[in-house]
């Protein structure tokens, strides 16, 4: 009886090793891709990774989907790389998560591959370098805008206070629910929402040597002004509090807002009369200044890393050099709407064709374009800020109070992991 259960197992086992054999010959690698799917990335994506199989048969790709808002897909990023796994091998990461993930050891250094760092903007590569090597490489730019309605204002308001003018007007003597919409929830977005009032009003989170100065006067400034749009000025609506990307999209595109801060992506979809019906009604600007401040944009974007634990980080790069191809670059500014990032692009009729937004118009938003801090605890500040933000918006605490206690937090921060002053650009 022993004899036969032994012999059934060996033979159960030889059989499981035969078929793993036969797999492991037979059926080609599997190459986890992981990135942002929102608005038509998905399309542009597919696209491209079909292509890829299609050109390389013995590798087999599969996509993985994320959330749509950064801070999720940063939190699933932290679950998987902290458990080490091998797998997504290819990741879409946000601008700020790079020295992050570095200094974690969860992405693979690039320098080996001699990738052609030269031709990618420069500003974009350093942001992918941590300790003097590179972990990344950028695969497109983003801008913060404001999108204003051609029908509703005579111009691109000039500064703050005519945006805030002109919004009214609009839902005064037009009718138009909202006269402004922001990304306003507790995430990412926030972040950047503020950059731009922040830039506005003459702040910034760090000053040039690094030290946190989010509670200047200035800053107190900007998230008040914030504030005050939404329950003094009404220009606001209370909703955006719950709001990212996708919800401020539907809104403009729905015809419900004179204007609207959000992302390029956007850009295409609101000219698709199939969905929206304010194609051919709008136009994009960067957002105006206010007093002592200049018009800003925030900085976002994408890079591709390798996980540090994927078993086939050679195929991995492979890929990444794939996607960062110019005409891979076109497709998805065709498709997508997404900026490439390489400079040379900017002079080709081919993106000039792709883009439905006119190249001068984005070119003049880029001009604006300011990052937030390079440092990897950049999230951990981020969730700092974002929390007082939210908190000031909402009304449980005064602007100055909040700034004031995001501002000690984010000292405490930099000084605990010995990043202090000095250590971190902008
Ligand atoms: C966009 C930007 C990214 C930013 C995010 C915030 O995806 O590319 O940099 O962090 O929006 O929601």
């Amino acid at each position: 009886m022993a004899n036969g259960r032994t012999w059934i197992l060996r033979a159960a086992a030889a059989a499981v090793a035969l078929a793993a054999g036969g797999c492991a010959r037979a059926e080609p690698h599997v190459l986890t891709f992981s990135g942002s799917l929102v608005g038509r990335e998905g399309d542009v994506i597919r696209r491209q990774l079909d292509r890829f199989r299609e050109a390389n048969p013995s590798i087999d790709i599969a996509l993985r989907a994320t959330p749509d808002a950064a801070n999720l897909r940063h939190q699933l990023y932290v679950q998987w790389l902290n458990a080490r796994a091998s797998d997504p091998d290819v990741l879409q990461l946000d601008v700020v998560w790079t020295p992050e993930f570095a200094a974690a050891g969860w992405i693979a250094g690039l320098d080996r591959f001699e990738p052609p760092v030269d031709q990618f903007f420069a500003a974009a590569v350093d942001a992918d370098r941590w300790n003097g090597s590179l972990y990344a490489l950028p695969w497109f730019v983003d801008v913060g805008m404001l999108y204003w309605r051609t029908d509703l204002a005579p111009r691109a308001p000039r500064d703050l206070d005519e945006l805030a003018q002109l919004a009214r007007r609009a839902q005064e003597e037009e009718g138009v629910p909202f006269g402004f919409v922001w990304q306003g929830a507790r995430y990412e977005g926030l972040v950047t929402v503020f950059l731009e009032y922040l830039g506005a009003l003459g702040g910034a989170i760090l000053d040039d040597r690094g030290r946190v100065v989010v509670d200047s006067t200035a800053a107190v400034r900007a998230l008040t002004y914030m504030r005050d749009a939404i329950d003094i000025d009404g220009i606001v609506p209370p909703a955006v509090l719950t709001w990212q990307e996708e919800q401020t999209r539907f809104a403009f595109q729905n015809g419900q807002a004179a204007f609207m801060r959000n992302w390029p992506y956007a850009y295409a979809l609101l000219q698709d009369p199939s969905q929206s019906k304010v194609a051919g009604r709008f136009a994009v600007a960067a957002m105006p200044a206010g007093p002592d401040g200049a018009a800003t944009a925030a900085l976002g974007g994408s890079a591709l890393a390798v996980n540090a634990y994927s078993e086939q980080p050679e195929v991995a790069y492979r890929l990444i050099d794939y996607l960062l191809q110019p005409e891979q670059m076109i497709e998805r500014a065709r498709i997508a709407g997404e900026f490439p990032t390489r400079p040379a692009l900017y002079e080709t009729r081919a993106l000039a064709d792709a883009l439905t937004i006119p190249l001068a118009d984005a070119l003049k938003v880029i001009e604006r374009a300011v990052p937030r801090p390079i440092t990897p605890v950049y999230s951990q500040l981020s969730e700092i800020l974002q929390i007082a933000l939210h908190r000031a918006l909402t009304r449980q605490q005064e602007p100055r109070a909040a700034l004031t206690e995001a501002a000690a937090g984010m000292r405490a921060l930099l000084a605990k992991v010995k990043l202090g002053p000095l250590a971190s650009t902008p």
